[in-house]
């Protein structure tokens, strides 16, 4: 058997979210459950948009929808500012039906379609350029629409501290970002007023933004030059570490992961000599966006996941079926889960699998715990659990569960019922000659 990191327990637990006793919402709501923190996610934005604003400004913090784009999840954030950034047509309505204006969504995606972008032109979203496709395919639609389109384009480029992200956006070093700004140039709708990149995820070195924003200013000193570009806002994307370390990650998540000052640091240190240098010139003060998600959510929420069954392993070792599997807990398969009780557990600690409750042989939630013995009913918090959970969970043997917001005062409010067999089946047709079933044999 290959050899597995077994994960120390240490009688780690907890008993309330936001002094609601987490017993208490098992009883009352069931379980598997998710469970965000209101006053969690509200402090995680406020202290991320203070470390950025303390230092630089205008400072303007897009949601990335796909992290997490549960309605109320949206709504809190856009109460505290922040814009939407969103990648499909599906969450681009989801940002206008929560309120959100069309010139304050940011649209990335390397697949826009003709619908989506005539859209966004009529309706004045920004639009962030991936390729020479959608270039000329914009262009075309704001003639024919005859409407004046400012731009975002999307650039990548290696930064020397991440893997480079090069599928998306026009690449610097290979002259196709240059060629783009200077076919936008010649265009008679487009206006190309900003620059965008994201140089990946869980990026634990902030130098790694600094060499970013070097890079993307050098080019606009360059296009600013040569073409009709004046660039007003720079996008450094998303990418900063949530409390979740990576799988393989030999060290304590809280002791490697940066504070949200030390990448603001790094980034506004940088940008505030450009500024300073452009603004001698006579330039107006760029705005910096930052679509940072999941240092902003991952945290705030948990999912609770109950016992369902015990079962000694022909080696010996303790495992137990979950009713949560990957099918819930998708990121499981590259970052490390803390695992909590919700009460102090007696016994001698053991070598422990948790395994969902799928039927595959991969669903696996812990491979190697110490833990005392669990009991039948015995819920377990699994965090973080807040980023790229709720949006990329599946509809894979079992009902998506509900979740669940604590606020405040206490109170909790169900943000999504548990699906049901007429969710599933509504969207299905079953042929008339299919109606009839006969299971007298064969
Ligand atoms: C363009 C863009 N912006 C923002 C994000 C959010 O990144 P993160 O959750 O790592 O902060 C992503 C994630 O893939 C992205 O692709």
């Amino acid at each position: 058997m290959k050899k597995q990191e077994v994960d120390s327990f240490e009688n780690d637990y907890v008993e309330t979210i936001d002094d609601v006793a987490i017993a208490d919402l098992v009883r009352a709501y069931g379980s598997p459950l998710f469970v965000i923190s209101e006053k969690r996610l509200r402090e995680n934005i406020g202290q991320l948009t203070q470390a950025f604003a303390a230092r630089y400004q205008p400072v303007i913090h897009a949601w990335s929808y796909k992290t997490n784009y549960l309605n109320a999840v949206c709504a809190t954030l856009h109460q505290e500012g922040s814009w939407a950034e969103v990648v499909s047509e599906f969450e681009y309505e989801k940002a206008r039906a929560l309120g959100v204006p069309a010139e304050r969504i940011l649209f990335n995606s390397p697949a826009k379609k003709r619908a989506i972008l005539e859209r966004c032109v009529q309706e004045g979203a920004r639009i962030h350029l991936d390729n020479f496709d959608e270039l000329t395919l914009l262009d075309a639609i704001a003639t024919e629409l005859n409407i004046p389109t400012p731009v975002t384009l999307r650039l990548n480029f290696s930064t020397g501290y991440t893997e480079d992200w090069s599928r998306f956006g026009f690449n610097l070093d290979n002259g196709a970002a240059l060629d783009a700004a200077v076919q936008i140039g010649k265009s008679s709708h487009l206006r190309l007023c900003g620059l965008h990149s994201h140089i990946g995820t869980f990026v634990f070195e902030p130098k790694a933004y600094q060499v970013q924003v070097e890079k993307m200013c050098a080019f606009m000193a360059l296009i600013e030059q040569h073409t009709p570009a004046r660039i007003e806002s720079l996008d450094i994307g998303g990418g900063f570490a949530s409390q979740a370390a990576h799988q393989g990650v030999a060290r304590l998540a809280e002791q490697e992961i940066p504070r949200f000052a030390d990448y603001a640091e790094a980034i506004c240190t940088t940008l505030l000599k450009i500024a300073a240098q452009r603004e001698a010139q006579g330039k107006p003060r760029l705005s910096l966006i930052l679509e940072t998600g999941r240092a902003v959510v991952d945290d705030a929420q948990v999912l609770i996941s109950s016992v369902v069954a015990r079962k000694r392993l022909p080696d010996g070792r303790a495992s137990y079926s979950m009713d949560a599997g990957v099918n819930l807990l998708l990121p499981v398969f590259g970052h490390h889960h803390r695992i909590q009780t919700t009460r102090f557990l007696e016994g001698i600690a053991e070598e422990t699998v948790l395994y969902g409750g799928l039927c595959m042989n991969t669903d696996v939630i812990k491979p190697s715990i110490q833990m005392p013995p669990l009991q039948i009913g015995e819920p377990l918090v699994i965090s973080p659990a807040g980023a790229y959970n709720t949006t990329q969970w599946m509809q894979f043997i079992d009902y998506r569960p509900k979740v669940l917001m604590v606020h405040d005062n206490r109170q909790v409010s169900v943000l999504r019922r548990a699906e049901n067999l007429n969710d599933i089946n509504d969207l299905e047709f079953l042929p008339t000659h299919l109606a009839e079933i006969n299971l007298t044999g064969v």
